[in-house]
């Protein structure tokens, strides 16, 4: 992997830059700027070799479907008023931008290309899609380390037209995960919380056999809750993963890794009600568990007691309301005031778990944060990334 940080000329070169910008957004509001704020580095880098920039990025999940609220204009302000220089965004269809040279038809020299995700052809890693992207530029950067788990078009595809490298935030990240992974001391705890399970319940499998204990919070706790005969109600949950739960369980054993569920939650009959604490044979059908209960709390906070590595992916509740967003307050203490009295190595990962910590502003009381969730737990796995093998 080469990173463009060694690069020389890139005077007056066309540069397609592929970064994370998938920031949490409240009406058009930007509730955290951490991953805008990483890649800073590599744009004040590019700007000061005076390198032409086009910016692509996703933000959310619209299906291949523009979806006016996942417009990346709210993010193109905030890059504006960092980089205090004008930034373009681009609306009009990439597949008729048809002159690699529109630089040429604009005073900018930044440009940010709206919501590559609108195009269905970029999750589908459409070859195509990438040769007409790579058209635009005459050097790629991958600096988009969260996503560079997904095999998509302007991660996976687009480094087989162009010179491409890596960005400084990547090298960053990946670095630091080598270090962490050679280094890890046992016993080793694994948090993983979060929405997103589909991204999440086959990377546990993996892990059983490099971990001491798993501890299964956030939505895909609710697989397991249910799994073991329990209603779960209105809550999220992964459909058709029974199977992956009952290996998961079988491995877990086998491997002697702790797979540590909720033993008691919050619940509430909506995203804005009231908290209320249940046992888990006591969920009714209108209600949706939002949060790990007490007992669960100092179940968890025992493990960390126990632990010498701790990492953690994923919220443990919907902490975006207060009501909610204890037991992730717990867990973050926790590790904080064992990090601080130097009993254990702590590294958090994932846009929602970074955006909690800057919340309760203790981000630097760990010994490293990553951007990425998904993408640092594959990591860990050991898998190849498509986004890195694509670079190499
Ligand atoms: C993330 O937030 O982890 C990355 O932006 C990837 O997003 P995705 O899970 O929607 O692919």
């Amino acid at each position: 992997m080469r990173s463009i940080i060694n690069e020389k000329n890139l005077n007056n070169k066309k540069i397609l830059l592929r970064l994370d910008l998938n920031v949490p957004l409240e009406r058009d509001k930007i509730t955290d700027t951490t991953r805008i704020d990483k890649i800073l580095p590599t744009l004040n880098f590019l700007i000061r070799e005076k390198a032409k920039i086009i910016i692509l990025s996703h933000i959310g999940r619209p299906k291949g479907k523009i979806v006016k609220e996942l417009s990346l204009k709210p993010i193109c302000e905030e890059l504006q008023n960092k980089l205090k220089k004008k930034v373009k965004l681009i609306s009009e269809n990439i597949k008729e931008i048809k002159s690699k040279n529109f630089f040429g038809d604009y005073n900018e020299d930044i440009f940010i290309l709206e919501n590559i995700r609108f195009y269905s052809e970029e999750e589908q890693n459409d070859n195509k899609f990438a040769k007409l992207l790579s058209n635009l530029g005459d050097i790629y950067v991958n600096d988009a380390f969260s996503c560079s788990h997904r095999a998509h078009a302007s991660i996976n595809e687009i480094p087989k037209f162009l010179p491409s490298f890596s960005g400084l935030q990547l090298d960053l990240e990946v670095n630091a995960l080598n270090k962490i992974t050679s280094e890890i001391t046992r016993p080793i705890t694994c948090i993983i919380g979060g929405s997103k399970i589909s991204t999440k319940i086959n990377v546990i499998k993996n892990l059983i056999t490099k971990f001491d204990n798993i501890v299964i919070v956030g939505g895909m706790a609710n697989n397991f809750i249910e799994f073991y005969g329990n209603c779960i109600g209105k809550s999220i949950k992964e459909k058709n993963c029974e199977k992956i739960v009952e290996e998961i369980l079988t491995l877990s054993k086998k491997e002697k890794c702790k797979i540590i569920y909720p033993d008691d939650v919050i619940v509430s009959k909506d995203l804005n009600g009231s908290p209320q604490k249940k046992e888990l044979g006591e969920i009714l059908s209108n209600e949706m568990i939002l949060d790990i209960g007490p007992k669960t709390i100092e179940k968890i906070t025992n493990i960390i007691d126990n632990s010498k590595t701790i990492l953690w992916n994923g919220p443990a509740g919907y902490f975006e309301n207060p009501n909610f967003a204890n037991g992730s307050i717990q867990i973050a203490k926790k590790i904080i005031e064992n990090n601080k009295a130097n009993k254990i190595f702590s590294v958090a990962g994932g846009g929602d778990t970074v955006s909690l910590l800057n919340n309760l502003n203790i981000v630097n009381n760990f010994n490293f944060v990553s951007t990425a969730g998904g993408a640092f737990l594959e990591y860990l796995e050991g898998k190849n990334l498509p986004g890195i093998t694509a670079l190499n």
